[in-house]
């Protein structure tokens, strides 16, 4: 499903014009990966999804190998976020349901020394308008711990709804986590999410 996958949308920030590009995750990433992942360690440990049993290791080229596969079969959109071409993030759309539900679930990070400058709300509106109107997906949900002023800014900014607080939802940083939900449905946002946030601008 769709193994070029390539999205491109105009940026400006702080710092200038800039482009933030969406593309399939791919096991030539490792390098960088490891290299942003360790400069951001501290940055992104404490909103880590853990394992709650002991899990076995994998390396990153069968991880890239599982997730492509997944996204083949229509059930994961496994994304890097470029900046200006420079892999600093990832936004991963997982957890697809079909049948009567089309819906899926969307997580996110991006690298410390370009925080705060609108990457992420814009690479989650893409990720979203190409779940709903190229994938034909209905709803998008993001969880979100309380305690995550930064992220819970991210679906303010995208106008995703308060969908309530889930107990002990999700295994963070060793420990079970609260998490808050948060969804928008694709009629929800007719024009798509990126036209919204641009009008929105907040
Ligand atoms: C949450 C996260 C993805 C937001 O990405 P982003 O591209 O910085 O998003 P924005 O530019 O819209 O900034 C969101 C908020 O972060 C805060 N912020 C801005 N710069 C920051 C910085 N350098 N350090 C910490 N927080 C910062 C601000 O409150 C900002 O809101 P504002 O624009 O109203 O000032 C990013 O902070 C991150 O990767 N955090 C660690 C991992 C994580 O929490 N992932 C999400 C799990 S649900």
């Amino acid at each position: 499903m769709f193994e070029h996958l390539r999205l491109a949308e105009p940026l400006r920030d702080s710092t200038g014009d800039h482009t933030v590009t969406l593309r399939l995750i791919a096991a030539s990433d490792e390098r960088r990966w490891a290299a942003v992942r360790l400069a951001n360690a501290q940055w992104l440990t404490p909103w880590e999804a853990t394992s709650p049993v002991p899990a076995p290791t994998v390396s990153f080229r069968s991880y890239t190998r599982e997730i492509r596969r997944l996204h083949r079969d229509g059930d994961a959109l496994p994304l890097v976020i470029e900046y200006d071409g420079e892999f600093v993030g990832q936004v991963s759309v997982s957890g697809v349901q079909r049948g009567s539900l089309l819906t899926a679930a969307a997580g996110y990070w991006i690298a410390q020394d370009v925080a705060g400058r609108g990457i992420t709300p814009l690479a989650v509106a893409m990720a979203c308008d190409h779940c709903w109107f190229t994938w034909g997906l209905h709803r998008i949900e993001i969880n979100i711990r309380p305690e995550n002023a930064a992220s819970l800014r991210v679906v303010q900014k995208l106008g995703f709804r308060d969908e309530g607080l889930r107990r002990a939802y999700m295994h963070i940083a060793g420990q079970w986590a609260d998490h808050r939900t948060f969804a928008l449905t694709a009629p929800e946002v007719p024009g798509g999410l990126v036209r919204r946030l641009r009008e929105r601008a907040l």
